[in-house]
């Protein structure tokens, strides 16, 4: 374990000085309206409608560590929790509710060890899980299993197969065991176990930091597995054979700043440049946590305002990666063919006191929540390269969107900004020029405010502001140019402070309560609490 926690070293530390200024937005909850020199304006651009939010960067990652499946998503079909086939039914629930895209699993670097067959059947094998806290794996929860729960919260599955230890042939067998129509041994078995029907695939992740706890690769030879893998683990399911339902690829891409993952990324996308008929990806993925220094080291609970202003400028820093990433994708991939896919991205804190620290169980705080909203809004803003994104990790682990004990759930103020977000799946981007103003605290200033918007499929508008700045409020005056405002109304979510948590005893300590905001005209007015994100969709 101290080993994943230390080997880090070259990672990004997210020390960056920020590019103030940066363009953001406001909304407003009926509050106290500040002086005036506090106010910002927005404008909204409705005539130049941006690209699609794709929906995957909503998605989610599980992983066999620690209770993230295990006494999270599973209790298992015996539990007096109720349950569906093992499922906790509170969980599931609240996962529908979010409309989770895709689900990437099982893992992580437990994936490079992950071998599936010992996850189906019956007699299931114990293995260990070495990375995560050195504990037994029961490989009850398994490859139907996974299958089942992606069914029953209504998402799709994104598989990650065993590059590091595994071959092609074991991962081709657990695609064709997954995928055939063909009365093949494999696919027989998949019927015995349960499921005659093909399973749908949508994603394909081919190995996890290869070029760390997946192998420690160089690009190069990364690069030939990665052709032999996309050669010959297929997806044989009928009805994913014609566009759009083909299987999609993802490759692995950059862990960090820096040259080393610069060169990666560079060499990766140059030999995608020159594929042939027999090998292709179409995302390349990228991990990139918010830890400001490794091993992890801030609190979850317990903190201050200079470690809320550190983080968010930590966070900020995504930004910076993604733009750096696409620009060596834009030179061998002009059309924006592959899609970066950010499938770890999160806030990484100490784990919380008298946890195995394999587990990396923490709180989450109204911190993560803001985090959370700058982050997805990066996502939003660069809606044309970044296609698919997975919060690091969904129940229980890291930054999570629920956690659990025993029978007993809470949904984490960053559930409550996932679920905030959801009108923005699949939306058309919207243009916002807005001048942030700034928040400083000690030697760091970051933007105070930050803002996207996009129209849904029914042509509403929808705004999510965010202000960063802990102490004061933000008067917000929104142009709205281009449609006829009549209403706008939405929620926000803040709390008394940086560091409020839900707690199993106070669930509902951090939690969106509904605002109207002011219409005249093109203009929309409303007032933002300090710490707060904003969501409005405007009646026309
Ligand atoms: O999310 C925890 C771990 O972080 C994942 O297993 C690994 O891919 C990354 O290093």
């Amino acid at each position: 374990m101290l080993d994943m926690l230390t080997r880090r070293t070259g990672w990004d530390r997210g020390c960056r000085r920020l590019v103030l200024g940066c363009a953001l937005i406001a909304a407003a909850p009926v509050a106290p309206t500040t002086a005036a020199e506090d106010a910002v304006a927005l404008s909204v651009d409705l005539s130049k409608p941006g690209a699609k939010i794709d929906r995957n960067i909503f998605g989610q990652f599980a992983e066999h560590l620690g209770h993230g499946i295990y006494e999270g998503v599973w209790v298992g079909p015996d539990s007096p929790i109720p349950n569906t086939r093992g499922m906790c039914n509170d969980v599931v629930a609240a996962l529908r509710a979010l409309k989770v895209p895709n689900v990437r699993w099982p893992g992580g670097c437990f994936a490079d060890e992950y071998h599936w067959r010992k996850g189906v059947g019956a007699g299931r094998l114990v293995t260990l899980n070495p990375n995560w806290g050195g504990v037994a794996e029961p490989n009850t929860f398994g490859t139907h299993e996974f299958m089942d729960f992606v069914e029953q919260i209504g998402s799709e599955a994104y598989l990650s197969v065993n590059v590091g230890s595994g071959t092609p042939q074991e991962a081709a067998e657990w695609l064709e065991y997954l995928t055939t129509a063909q009365p093949t041994t494999l696919a027989k078995e998949r019927a015995a176990n349960g499921h005659p029907a093909p399973y749908r695939i949508a994603y394909l992740g081919i190995g996890n930091e290869s070029w760390d706890c997946g192998g420690n690769m160089t690009p190069e030879y990364y690069l030939s597995q990665l052709k032999a893998y996309s050669r010959f683990v297929r997806n044989f399911n009928p009805a994913q054979q014609p566009e759009p339902q083909r299987m999609l690829k993802i490759a692995v891409g950059p862990g960090g700043d820096g040259s080393r993952w610069t060169e990666w990324t560079d060499t990766v996308m140059k030999a995608w440049q020159g594929r042939s008929w027999s090998w292709d990806f179409d995302g390349l993925s990228m991990h990139s946590y918010t830890v400001v220094r490794w091993p992890p080291s801030y609190k979850s609970t317990g903190f201050g305002e200079a470690e809320y202003a550190q983080i968010l400028k930590s966070t900020l820093e995504m930004d910076r990666l993604v733009a750096t990433h696409s620009a060596i994708m834009d030179k061998y991939d002009p059309q924006k063919k592959v899609a970066l896919v950010v499938d770890e991205w999160g806030g990484w804190y100490a784990p919380l006191p008298g946890t195995n620290p394999g587990f990396l169980a923490q709180q989450n705080s109204l911190r993560d929540a803001v985090l959370a909203a700058l982050n997805l809004n990066i996502f939003a803003r660069h809606a044309e390269r970044v296609r698919m994104a997975n919060n690091a990790q969904m129940v229980n682990v890291l930054q999570a969107m629920i956690l659990t004990d025993k029978e007993k759930l809470v949904l984490t103020p960053t559930y409550h900004v996932f679920r905030m977000y959801v009108p923005f799946q699949d939306a058309s981007f919207v243009p916002v020029s807005l001048d942030a103003g700034t928040y400083t605290q000690g030697d760091i200033t970051l933007p105070r405010v930050d803002a996207i918007a996009a129209r849904d499929k029914a042509g509403k508008l929808w705004l999510a502001v965010t202000n960063l700045d802990p102490n004061r409020s933000v008067a917000v005056e929104a142009t709205l140019a281009g449609i006829r405002a009549k209403s706008a109304a939405g929620e926000t979510l803040t709390a008394p402070n940086v560091d409020s948590v839900n707690s199993f005893d106070t669930p509902s300590a951090v939690a969106p309560k509904a605002i109207v905001a002011k219409v005249q005209g093109a203009t929309l007015s409303l007032t933002l609490e300090p710490k707060s994100v904003t969501v409005i969709s405007v009646e026309q």
